[in-house]
């Protein structure tokens, strides 16, 4: 605990962190179930039981979703690796930017924008909600709704390994959720998807 201040420290210090960011824990790149167990589990929840996902099991969520594998390579794919897909983390009490090249959850904007996100039946009770977000100075919109799916089928997966819920969602409130996370004009929201735990 006192290391990981320590880092937190040195990474405000280096200007990479602000106070009010999350620095997750290195994320875990083994174990999990096996996968063709997990692809036969793979399926959409929408019923959780309210209760904070540990940051690890966040970490590694959102590694799976859109991280670096390799150098300047993702878990997923993207059509001449143009990498214009960019994840944002929806929690009850703010809304997240994830820099997956420094592992750190930065903070957007504090608040409950959970309205903005819709469906509150399924919203209200999930741990988090990743919005994928097209930045589409990188990348076509045909090629981003296909980086959306591979994305979006990864954090299925995770889910089904964790035992953990989630739904692909593509009904949300566009507007107010762009204007929630602040972004420009020439970003999308592609989709948004819950996870939670299971009832
Ligand atoms: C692009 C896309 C958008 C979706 N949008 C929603 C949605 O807005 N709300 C919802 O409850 N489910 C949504 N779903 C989930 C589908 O309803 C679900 O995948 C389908 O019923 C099949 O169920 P399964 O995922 O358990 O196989 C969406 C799925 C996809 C792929």
């Amino acid at each position: 605990m006192k290391r990981g201040f320590l880092f937190f420290s040195l990474l405000c210090f280096a200007g990479i962190a602000e106070a009010q960011d999350i620095v997750l824990p290195t994320p875990v790149k083994t174990g999990g179930k096996p996968f063709l167990e997990i692809v036969n589990a793979r399926h959409s929840e929408r019923t959780y039981v309210k209760k904070e996902l540990p940051a690890q099991v966040i970490s590694n969520l959102l590694w799976v979703a859109n991280g670096f594998n390799r150098a300047d390579r993702r878990t997923v794919p993207s059509a001449m690796n143009k990498q214009e897909m960019e994840l944002y983390v929806v929690f009850d009490d703010g809304a997240y930017f994830y820099d997956a090249a420094q592992n750190i959850l930065k903070l957007v904007a504090k608040g409950n924008y959970k309205e903005a996100l819709g469906q509150p039946n399924i919203t209200d009770n999930a741990a988090l909600t990743i919005v994928m977000v097209a930045n589409l100075n990188k990348s076509s919109m045909d090629m981003a709704r296909i980086s959306t799916g591979c994305i979006s089928q990864n954090i299925y997966l995770f889910a089904a390994s964790e035992g953990l819920g989630s739904v692909a969602r593509g009904s949300f409130r566009n507007a107010e959720l762009a204007q929630a996370l602040q972004l420009n004009s020439r970003q999308a929201i592609t989709l948004v998807q819950p996870v939670g735990y299971l009832k």
